[in-house]
C-alpha cells in the first residue's frame, strides 16, 4: 500500500469552492501518479476548523470517486495554521513512488514540492504594505523582504557621509566604499551598513525623503534590484516596495497594489512615529508623504505604479486583519 498526500485551499467557505478544490486536487493526484480507479483503495480528508459548508468526502464522491472508501475529519483550531485548507491522504494499491500534490494556497505547506512563491506588494508610503507583508510571510512561513529598507540604508550612508543624496555621482562614490547587507535574525530582516545594524536608524524621519531621492538614481536601483532578485530567485518570499510587480519581479505569482487616502496614510505614519517616541507635526508629515509619493511616481526609472496585472486594494477603510484576509483570498485563488 502506498500513501499519496496532498492539500489545497479554498477561497471562501462555500459548497462550490469545496467541490471545485477537491475535484481539482484529486484530478491532479490521479494525473500526476497515473492512477486507475481500481488502484485507489481509500481517501481520507481533513479540513481546517474554518470549513463548515461541505464535506470534502462528499465532494469527492460527486467528483466520480465511487469505488473507494471515503472519510472526512475536521482538524482542531490551530493558531497560525493555514486557513481554509483541505488535506488528503490517498491509499493506493500500486507499486509507485508517490507524487504528492499541493495546490493553491497549500503550496506554501510544501515549498519543496511546489516550487517558489513570490508575492509582490507595491504602493505608496503608509498604504499598509509592510504590516500586511509581514503578516503574510508569517502565516505562510516564507520570507519577508522589505526593499524600502535597502534604499533607506543607502540614504543613511549618504547622509552620514555628509553628501548630497541628489548627486548621483557622489552617491555612487560613497556607496562604492560601503557594504550594505540584509540578514535575517530569528526570521526578522535586519539591515547592515559596514557590519553595523542600522535597522532602527533607517526609520528616522529625515531618512524617508532622502531614501526617495536616492532611489531615483538608476545606478542605485540596478544594484538594489540585483540583490532583491537574487533573494527572490532562491526562496519563497513576500516583497514590498514600489517597483516589485512592474520591474523587480514582473513574473511574480501574485501582485498587489495597496493604496489609501493621503489623510489615512499620514495618520498611520503619525501614530507609528508617536508610538516610537517622535514629536511630529501632522500637516508637515502629510505634506512629506504627498511629496514623496510624487517623487516616487514621477521618477524616470522604475517609478511607483500599479502593474497591469496587480490587484488593487484600497485599505483606507479596512483594518489590518481585513486587508490580510482580502489578500489571502486572492493568493489562494491564484496559486
Ligand atoms: O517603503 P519605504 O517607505 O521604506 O521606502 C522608502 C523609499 O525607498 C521610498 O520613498 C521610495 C524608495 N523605494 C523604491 O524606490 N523602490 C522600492 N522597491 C522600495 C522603496
Amino acid at each position: 500500500m502506498v500513501i499519496i498526500r496532498g492539500a489545497t485551499t479554498i477561497a471562501s467557505d462555500c459548497k462550490e469552492e469545496v467541490q471545485k478544490s477537491v475535484g481539482e486536487l484529486l484530478e491532479q493526484i490521479v494525473i500526476r501518479n497515473g492512477l486507475k480507479p481500481n488502484e485507489m483503495v481509500s481517501i481520507v480528508f481533513s479540513n481546517t476548523s474554518d470549513i463548515h459548508s461541505y464535506y470534502p468526502a462528499k465532494a469527492a464522491r460527486e467528483a466520480g470517486f465511487e469505488s473507494c472508501s471515503l472519510f472526512s475529519v475536521q482538524e482542531p483550531d490551530i493558531d497560525g495554521g493555514l486557513p481554509l485548507c483541505i488535506r488528503v491522504m490517498l491509499f493506493v494499491e500500486k507499486n509507485l513512488v508517490p507524487k504528492h500534490v499541493y495546490l493553491r494556497g497549500a503550496k506554501v505547506l510544501r515549498k519543496d514540492l511546489s516550487g517558489k512563491i513570490n508575492i509582490a506588494i507595491d504602493g505608496p508610503a503608509g498604504s499598509g504594505k509592510s504590516t500586511v507583508a509581514k503578516r503574510l510571510a508569517q502565516d505562510y512561513k516564507i520570507l519577508y523582504l522589505d526593499t524600502g529598507a535597502m534604499y533607506r540604508a543607502c540614504a543613511l550612508a549618504i547622509l552620514r557621509a555628509g553628501a548630497d543624496v541628489a548627486d548621483e555621482e557622489k552617491v555612487c562614490e560613497v556607496m562604492g566604499d560601503v557594504s550594505l547587507s540584509v540578514e535575517y535574525l530569528d526570521g526578522v530582516q535586519h539591515t547592515f551598513l559596514d557590519g553595523e545594524d542600522v535597522s532602527d536608524a533607517i526609520r528616522e524621519p529625515p531618512v524617508s525623503m532622502a531614501a526617495s531621492t536616492v532611489s531615483k538614481h538608476r545606478s542605485v536601483r540596478i544594484k538594489m534590484v540585483e540583490k532583491q532578485r537574487e533573494i527572490a530567485s532562491k526562496m519563497s518570499c513576500v516583497l514590498d516596495g514600489r517597483d516589485i510587480g512592474t520591474f523587480v519581479l514582473p513574473e511574480a505569482d501574485v501582485k498587489f497594489y495597496l493604496t489609501a487616502t493621503p489623510e489615512v496614510r499620514a495618520k498611520r505614519r503619525y501614530d507609528e512615529l508617536v508610538a516610537n517616541g517622535h514629536t511630529v507635526d501632522f500637516e508637515e508629515l502629510k505634506e512629506n508623504i504627498v511629496n514623496r509619493d510624487k517623487q516616487d511616481m514621477n521618477r524616470d526609472f522604475a517609478p511607483l505604479k500599479r502593474a497591469d496585472d496587480a490587484i488593487l486594494v484600497d485599505t483606507s477603510d479596512l483594518t489590518i486583519d481585513e486587508v490580510v484576509a482580502t489578500l489571502k483570498q486572492h493568493i489562494q485563488e491564484r496559486i
